[in-house]
């Protein structure tokens, strides 16, 4: 039994869509638990005004009945209350009578560090909207949407994840010197799970090693960089006395150098992992680029936009870690309903020795 989830949607496309597939039956979802997340995703210091044209929420098309999961596949929209501005530019079907709204004239000048050289190149594009509108970390929404139904799923073998920005401290005045600037900037995020028994994840291949598949899930997401699992990169300056967790009685560690995962298994500890965002690459103040069409010089594409994200990336590598967390816990604990998912967690934690104190 494994959980697998496939989205659809464009930027400023009529929807985001998931479908998750691989849940038990009988797990009750909390409609305003997922537009709570949604909205946590929307919030943040250093966000654009679409955040508040967007007030995204969860529409459920399948796989649910009377708020409980029928085992069958899970069908989510978030609609794009922007697509209103975007009919003309962004119809799916070939679009009737004038030009009108956003997104009518072609896009030929790529952004450094966006989609739009790499997608024009790659597809032949003569409109880069035709790849930015996927890359676009709009797509995220619905990512979170799967996130909060993880969550959901996690919860009920008391597994709870939490994101948060890592560099807190001086986030605020590097937002603000850089919108002065008309500049943007990245940071670090922290997710941490706790309540992952031991045991999820498997030895050697990427398919199989949680800090594997959670290093995939967090640079699954836009514009991440870098991932660490526990200590991470610092762990390559300690000794191997320094580093390593020890065992106490109950079978459980006194640190957590190693994020909750040893040999690609999780451990029992505290599961976590940091995530660095690169600087947003659409600027106020554009960078030099290339028209497409003329090959002349020129600047590269402004378009409404952040000019920072790392609040949301917090919320949305929550979402990622989650998912990726269930998904191993199917994996492990299997089951068609609810109930028999949980009783196998329940009997796995009886035979095992290990007593956490946290
Ligand atoms: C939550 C979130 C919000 C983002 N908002 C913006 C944005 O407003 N403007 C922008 O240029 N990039 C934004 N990005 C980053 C781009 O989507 C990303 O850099 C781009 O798709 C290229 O992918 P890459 O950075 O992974 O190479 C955002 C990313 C995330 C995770």
């Amino acid at each position: 039994m494994t959980l697998s989830l496939v989205t659809a949607g464009e930027s400023h496309g009529p929807a985001l869509v998931a479908i998750v597939t691989g849940l038990p039956a009988g797990l009750v979802l909390d409609r305003e638990a997922i537009d709570a997340d949604l909205r946590r995703r929307q919030q943040g210091y250093g966000r654009s005004p679409r955040q508040q044209i967007e007030q995204d929420a969860v529409e459920v098309l399948a796989g649910l009945r009377h708020g409980r999961t029928l085992g069958t596949p899970l069908a989510l929209v978030v609609r794009n209350r922007d697509h209103k501005n975007w009919t003309w530019g962004m119809s799916p079907w070939p679009p009737e009578g004038e030009p009108t709204g956003k997104g009518t004239t072609p896009v030929t000048l790529p952004r450094p560090g966006h989609a739009d050289l790499a997608g024009a190149l790659k597809y032949g594009l003569e409109d880069t909207r035709d790849a930015l509108e996927r890359a676009s970390a709009r797509h995220t929404a619905v990512l979170v949407a799967a996130g909060a139904v993880a969550k959901a799923l996690l919860a009920a073998i008391g597994i709870e994840v939490a994101g948060a920005v890592h560099d807190q401290d001086d986030l605020q005045r590097r937002i603000d010197e850089a919108r002065g600037e008309r500049d943007t900037v990245g940071g670090v995020v922290e997710v941490r799970a706790r309540g992952v028994p031991p045991g999820l994840g498997s030895y050697a291949t990427r398919e199989d090693r949680l800090d594997a598949r959670l290093a995939a899930a967090l640079m699954g997401i836009q514009a991440v960089k870098g991932v660490e699992i526990g200590e991470g990169f610092a762990l390559a300056q300690l000794r191997g006395s320094q580093a390593h967790d020890e065992i106490v009685a109950g079978f459980v560690r006194e640190t957590n150098h190693a994020g909750g995962i040893e040999a690609g298994v999780s451990n029992g500890e505290a599961v976590v992992v940091r995530a660095a965002m690169k600087p947003l690459p659409t600027l106020m103040k554009p960078l030099a680029s290339v028209d497409l069409q003329t090959g002349e010089p020129g600047e590269a594409l402004v378009e409404r936009s952040d000019v920072a994200a790392v609040e949301a990336l917090a919320v949305v590598a929550e979402a990622a870690v989650a998912f990726e967390l269930a998904r191993a816990a199917r994996e492990k604990f299997g089951g068609d309903a609810l109930g028999d998912f949980v009783a196998a967690w329940r009997a796995y934690l009886e035979r095992i020795p290990w007593q956490p104190t946290r």
